[in-house]
């Protein structure tokens, strides 16, 4: 297949480029396109062939859901049974942005989208040219990240080309994703609104309008209820090819420690890669640089990494920490518990 790159203005989208995507949408393709978190690999989300399309183009498991994309509030209508009382607020407070809502389904989504769950994920992305294309189509456009699956999430569209160049008909490049991470996935099917996935919209700001929110612990491990809440939420997520091991706890210690670790990889002709994002005060900053530099770790040809933890307190803390943990796969070495080791 012929992977079309069309270059397009982030702040003012070329409408030739969109309407061109747009109608490839609607014929059943598939179009890779930025938005404000990572770039999504999209495709109409009430065609079941063109939803099947990206299982196959990323090597993504079917039973990995996919999150839909839509305009606006009012197209969500048609992709939910029903409501939850607590949408409206939150789609007045933080759409078009990155919060993603999981609600009860209606019968108009494919299986193949919800991954056979009773539950659909929607969001409304700010990104101008997801804007501009999902104003163009006027469809609900299924998209995960566009990655291959198990790679990191891309940011740009040069992360693109290198997963999918060849298995997807367009790449919108519309320059770097700002945020570098993906939305909050938050449930509201349940009780209590809970947040599946951290990301770029914290705990904090959800609970400023909600009220009562908890955190579905995503990283503890496989085994447990988190793989069916939400199938996606697997470990070994976001990882680069080398194994990456990740050290938390006193940073003076784990200082120490990674220099030592490295020392000896080293000196074993092993060549290693540091990621260290502790001399960065800003988390936005470490957040739409992650990604990216796990890729360029890989590019370079490290046989492993060593990889700081980040305190994960702050609201977007809390979703690098997610993913730095979700890289290092269960390679997590604290520093202040005597009993861990690589
Ligand atoms: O920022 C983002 O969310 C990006 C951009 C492209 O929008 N998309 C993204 O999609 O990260 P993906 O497929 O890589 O991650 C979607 C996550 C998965 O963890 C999946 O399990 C979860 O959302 N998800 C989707 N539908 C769900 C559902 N019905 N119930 C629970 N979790 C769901
Ligand atoms: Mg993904």
């Amino acid at each position: 297949m012929l992977t079309e790159v069309l270059i397009v203005d982030a702040a003012a989208p070329d409408a030739a480029a969109i309407a061109r995507a747009a109608r490839c949408l609607r014929q059943g393709g598939l179009v890779a396109f930025p938005t404000e978190t990572v770039y999504g690999l999209g495709a109409h989300a009430l065609d079941s062939h063109a939803v099947a399309r990206i299982f196959e183009a990323k090597g993504r498991p079917v039973n990995d859901p996919l999150i839909v994309h839509v305009a606006d509030f009012e197209q969500i209508e048609a992709l939910v049974s029903h409501i939850p009382a607590t949408a409206p607020a939150l789609a007045a407070r933080f759409w078009p942005g990155a919060l993603t809502l999981v609600m009860p389904r209606s019968t108009a989504v494919p299986d193949v989208v919800t991954a056979g769950l009773p539950t659909v994920a929607v969001r409304v992305p700010s990104h101008p040219v997801a804007r501009a294309l999902l104003a163009a189509t006027r469809l609900p456009v299924a998209a995960p990240s566009a990655n291959l699956f198990s790679r990191p999430s891309p940011t740009r569209a040069s992360h693109v080309r290198d997963d999918l160049e060849g298995r997807v008909d367009i790449i919108l490049d519309g320059g770097p994703a700002h945020v570098g991470l993906e939305s909050t996935v938050l449930d509201l099917s349940g009780d209590v609104p809970a947040v599946l996935r951290p990301g770029a919209i914290s705990l904090q700001a959800l609970g400023d309008v909600l009220g009562d929110v908890r955190l579905w612990h995503t990283t503890r491990g496989a085994a447990d209820s988190t793989a069916m809440r939400s199938p996606g939420l697997l470990s070994k997520h976001y990882a680069p090819r080398a194994p990456l091991t990740l050290y938390e706890g006193a940073p003076g210690v784990v200082e120490a420690r990674m220099k030592a670790d490295a020392t000896a990889a080293t000196a074993a002709g092993r060549k290693v890669g540091v990621l260290d994002f502790g001399a960065e005060p800003d988390s936005t900053v470490v957040a739409s640089r992650l990604f990216a530099t796990l890729r360029e770790l890989d590019a370079s040809g490290v046989d492993l990494i060593l990889a700081r933890g980040v305190p994960g307190l702050d609201g977007l803390g809390l979703a690098i920490q997610d993913r730095l943990r979700r890289a290092a796969a269960g390679r997590i070495v604290n520093v202040d518990s005597p009993r861990t080791g690589v």
